[in-house]
């Protein structure tokens, strides 16, 4: 019944890409649903809900987070940006060439979460080799693209 799970809603306001979303959640909702399901914004991509496989990262007060490791109900003073947000960036067009000139996606799946840790960690910074690398491992990729992804972060530094 409807009633009965309507008391255990929390209503909450999130900031997203510059955008206000209001909706009655439960308080356990993942940041990740939140985007997906309140926001309908499905370039977050959900890949092990475990924090492991980086698919999901997202900018949150310009830092990259895993968001099926945080609840909604805790980010709702905080300013949160997604892929589609990021697509917006000045810096993204430079992005966009990168990832295409050397090849790195396939399918696309890690494509959004390695693109907003890269906007956040790596573009436009002097970064060295293993840096880089250290950015990347926290991303899979089944595809296994990684030389064409390290040659696309290798530029954008
Ligand atoms: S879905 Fe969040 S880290 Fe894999
Ligand atoms: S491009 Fe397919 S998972 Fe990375």
């Amino acid at each position: 019944m409807e009633w009965i799970k309507a008391d255990t809603l929390t209503l909450v306001t999130l900031h997203v890409n510059g955008r206000q979303y209001r909706a009655a959640i439960e308080p356990r909702m993942l940041l990740s649903d939140f985007l997906r399901q309140e926001c309908g914004l499905t370039g977050t991509h959900v890949g092990c809900e475990h924090g492991v496989c980086g698919a999901c990262t997202v900018l949150v007060n310009g830092a990259a987070v895993r968001s099926c490791l945080m609840l909604a109900v805790s980010v709702t003073d905080a300013e949160i940006t997604t892929i589609e947000g990021l697509a917006k960036h000045p810096d993204f067009p430079a992005v966009y060439q990168a990832f295409t000139e050397n090849h790195a996606l396939q399918c696309g799946f890690c494509t959004p979460g390695i693109v907003a840790s890269a906007m956040a960690e790596v573009v436009g910074q002097k970064k060295k080799e293993e840096e880089i690398v250290d950015v990347l491992s926290g991303h899979l990729c089944r595809c296994t693209g990684y030389h064409g992804i390290m040659s696309a972060l290798r530029e954008l530094t």
